[in-house]
């Protein structure tokens, strides 16, 4: 993607290939600023303070960070050490511990000597890999769109999404934006509504900020106003991204996301969730009961930051001192609820059939 006409990725290894830049999505949209990670201990602080967010790019940040650590010092030891530090930073989104795997598998039988240089390579491969899985998502959702264009005769289509799936969570593309980005490319009238994403407003901040740089026209919603749009015929179709999808194909995602499935299907209106299949977890069935919520700080509910009029960011406390606050970033989606799985090999049924014939190699893994 571009920013101020320069392209761009959410991470890349520095020019003294000795570490590794990634962009502070905590300071956006109000200031753009990148950031340099040299040690496993900047990765990890990245990933919990989510400086870099959204299950590709936390995958692909771990990756970098396993790299970093073995840089320092290429023993077993701290091989295992920086797996279990990486697999710590945040518990829900699977692509983090897919990712770890994928570097263990490249360094653990080697020499120590080569260890940081394969697993610089297989790093980077990761991240070339997600890029692909998005470019590839991008192209099987783009038929969605450009099909309901055609039934509304080239006027606008309007997509409803929630929270960030875009650029900003992966390498680059997105996934749920990914179809939005190319069509909008491509000349198809297409119209985002932003849910805002409440608590930590990623919709708002990030999904607004990245649409608004790409030029893609959109509107930022309160979070409760997604189910009065498709009431009222507004919405063309739905497109979240996961950040992890059951075997049986019941996804997890930014919370929020049922209750927009809820809406969607009272009133038939598509609901697809986009995804890089290193976002499955075939390892477990049934998302509901199986795939751990993080719970994350209060103070995410009783504050909220922002501009004022004076240009200072400022953080200000919305709630009232002492009440209890219950802050769970994500909840499941069953299966029975999704149009569709939009991945890197197809637009899919959710189930658990459709998931093992697209993606063969990896359902027999575990
Ligand atoms: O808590 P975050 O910001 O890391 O949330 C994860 C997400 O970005 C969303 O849930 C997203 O919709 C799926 S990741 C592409």
């Amino acid at each position: 993607m571009k920013i101020d006409g320069k392209d761009m990725r959410t991470i890349w290894v520095e020019s003294d290939a000795e570490s590794v830049g990634i962009i502070d999505q905590t300071l956006l949209p109000h200031r753009f600023a990148t950031v340099t990670l040299a040690t496993l201990a900047d990765a990890a602080r990245a990933i919990k303070t989510m400086q870099v967010r959204g299950a590709p790019l936390i995958g692909v940040t771990a990756a970098y960070g396993v790299w970093l650590a073995l840089r320092a010092d290429a023993s077993d030891e701290n091989l295992e050490r920086a797996y279990a530090a990486l697999l710590a930073t945040r518990p829900t989104a699977i692509n983090l511990q897919w990712a770890l795997d994928e570097m263990l598998a490249a360094v653990r039988n080697r020499p120590r000597g080569e260890r940081a240089a394969a697993a610089l390579r297989r790093a980077g491969e990761i991240c070339e890999q997600d890029i692909a899985s998005s470019l590839g998502i991008g192209r099987h959702g783009l038929k969605l769109i450009e099909d309901i264009a055609a039934r509304k005769n080239g006027e606008r289509v309007n997509v409803l999404t929630h929270c960030n799936a875009g650029w900003l969570a992966a390498v680059d593309w997105g996934t749920a934006t990914a179809p939005i980005y190319l069509a909008h490319d491509q000349g198809v009238a297409v119209h985002v509504f932003a849910d805002e994403t409440r608590p930590r407003n990623q919709g708002a901040s990030l999904t607004a900020w990245e649409l608004g740089r790409h030029g893609v026209p959109h509107t930022v919603i309160p979070d409760n106003t997604g189910g009065h749009l498709m009431q009222h015929g507004l919405v063309d179709l739905v497109i979240v991204g996961a950040d992890r999808v059951s075997a049986q194909g019941d996804v997890c995602n930014k919370i929020g996301t049922y209750l927009k499935a809820l809406a969607a299907a009272d009133n038939k209106v598509p609901f697809y969730v986009a995804l890089p299949s290193s976002t499955i977890d075939f390892s477990i069935s049934d998302g509901l009961t199986e795939i751990p919520i993080e719970q994350r700080d209060a103070s995410e509910v009783t504050r909220m930051t922002g501009k004022t009029a004076d240009g200072c960011v400022v953080s200000v406390q919305v709630v009232p001192d002492g009440s209890a606050v219950a802050n769970y970033g994500f909840d499941v989606t069953p299966a029975r609820l999704v149009t569709g799985l939009i991945t890197e090999r197809g637009v899919l049924a959710a189930s658990r059939a459709a998931l093992a014939a697209a993606f063969p190699e990896r359902s027999k893994i575990r």
